[in-house]
């Protein structure tokens, strides 16, 4: 490797594919301005290997187990870290000799996350965290901030990845956490830390002492302009898990998201709340949704959506008035465009009620993503109510699928939906009739059901 002579690459941080010149769009993924200059060293043509010739066949060292004799205990696969919104997420705690990487926009609060990971699990278990970002003197000011167990915790502040795959081999600690990725550079690559082939390399190596001696390791990527964790989609690939840490600033609270899970489900979200002392789980996102809302407004109605195995209860509020463009405006936020200008067409010609010259605005409270078709039929009574200025029932849900016929159709979870809905206190649920037939009806004391098979009949149970 020493005679060979440095080269200056263009790869795409996107896919990963190289090309001599610089060029504006990627040959291999179409994507734009992705290609950034990169210094490698050519790997030298195996010369020996090529002069042997072909392989000698059935000649190899390698030996394959039995899946049978593979031994594992289920019990002991997982380290459960006691905060359930990450146990959730992770699909039942963190799976030994997995490797998660977690990306987030800037102070989303990544560290803030992994360092209560740390603290949560160090009562029984040793953990190591390497920082390339901040001083161990900032890291140990955030943990008494937090209020984390500091016994079990060591601290390194390195960022050449020989040097901590070496350390985490000596510790032999029981999970590691790598802050960031980004930050990590192997001196067997001479491009600087952060690019394409750097940050290929540190997770090469990180996973492969991660699997060798079956050790929990979390790793910190920073996210681009995009919102796409920055390096390499192979990275992403290469990694047991990927998760991302959302935060906005307008949002009272920050979901963490699995985009890729080898061990568990990708629908399941964890909700945190960013308090001084660090994150609280939020146990009741319903509660914490609906909190506040107008009560008595036409153009209201609550919906339950499913994350994952959690119902969350989530206001949808429309507001139709008279426009004054040539063509109407309809817009939505936190549900899909397209959807809501196909239930408009239903409402027209399904149902009798038109928006024709009306603007349409429809807006999801919270910030929440309903890509549910269960939210369908809160979406009409909503868009409905507005427009007639006729207020539903502040205890009243709606949950079903809205068919171009005008048909509410049946949906998956409805007793789960109906179960949230009668511990948050709601009265009325209207739900699809077809459903009904699958629930016992006595069950729900207190919440009155009122199955439907048209939109006409949902709209006439809310009149
Ligand atoms: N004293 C404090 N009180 C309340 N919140 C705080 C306090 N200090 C920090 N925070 C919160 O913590 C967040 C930063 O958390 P953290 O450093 O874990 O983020 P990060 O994702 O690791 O960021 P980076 O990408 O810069 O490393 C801030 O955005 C702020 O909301
Ligand atoms: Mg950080
Ligand atoms: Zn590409």
């Amino acid at each position: 490797m020493k005679d060979g002579k440095l080269k200056t690459v263009y790869v795409c941080s996107n896919c990963g594919e190289t090309s001599p010149r610089w060029m504006g769009r990627c040959p291999s993924c179409g994507e734009w301005n992705t290609m950034v200059e990169d210094v490698v060293v050519p790997e030298p043509k195996s010369a020996a290997r090529k002069a042997a010739g072909a392989r000698p066949a059935g000649v190899t060292s390698l030996v394959a187990d039995r899946l049978s004799s593979i031994s594992t205990t289920e019990e002991k696969s997982r380290i459960v870290t006691g905060i359930s919104e990450l146990d959730r997420v992770l699909g039942g705690g963190v799976v030994l000799g997995s490797v998660v990487l977690l990306g987030g926009e800037p102070g989303a609060g990544k560290s803030t996350l992994l360092l209560q990971l740390c603290g949560a699990i160090s009562r029984q278990h040793e953990v190591l965290y390497i920082t390339g970002e901040e001083s161990t003197r900032q890291i140990k000011l955030r943990a008494n901030r937090l209020k984390v167990a500091q016994e079990n915790i060591s601290l390194a502040a390195e960022t050449e990845i020989d040097e901590i795959c070496g350390l985490i081999e000596q510790a032999k600690p029981e999970l590691v956490v790598i802050d960031s990725i980004q930050t990590m550079h192997s001196s067997d690559v001479s491009s600087s830390a952060g690019s394409v082939s750097q940050v290929k390399e540190c997770t090469a190596r990180l996973l492969a002492v991660a699997k060798a001696h079956e050790i929990p390791t979390f790793i910190v990527g920073h996210v681009n302009k995009d919102g796409a964790i920055a390096g390499p989609k192979v990275m992403e690939h290469i990694v047991d898990t990927v998760l991302y840490f959302e935060g906005d600033k307008t949002l009272p609270y920050r979901v963490l998201r699995a985009a890729k899970n080898r061990y568990g489900s990708t629908n399941e979200i964890g909700m945190f709340d960013m308090t001084g002392s660090g994150l609280a789980e939020i146990e009741n996102p319903s509660q914490l949704l609906l909190e506040g809302r107008p009560l008595g407004t036409s153009g209201n109605c609550v919906a339950c959506t499913m994350e994952g195995t959690r119902p969350i209860l989530s206001e949808v509020q429309a507001l139709v008035t008279k426009s004054s463009f040539n063509v109407p405006r309809r817009t939505a936020s936190g549900f899909d465009f397209n959807r809501a200008n196909l239930l408009v067409a239903v409402l027209e010609k399904r149902a009798g009620y038109f928006f024709g010259s009306l603007d349409v605005y429809l807006n999801i409270v919270g910030g929440l993503q309903l890509d549910e078709t269960a939210c369908d039929l809160s979406v009409c009574l909503a868009m409905v109510s507005s427009l007639l200025d006729q207020p539903i029932g502040d205890k009243t849900v709606a949950i079903g699928e809205v068919g171009l016929g005008g048909e509410v159709r049946s949906v998956t979870f409805l007793e789960t939906r109906l179960r949230e809905a009668q511990r948050i206190g709601f009265n009325k649920a209207i739900v699809p009739k077809h459903n009904l037939k699958q629930l016992n009806v006595k069950e729900f004391y207190g919440l009155e059901l009122v199955g439907v098979s048209y939109l006409r009949e949902a709209i006439n149970a809310i009149k």
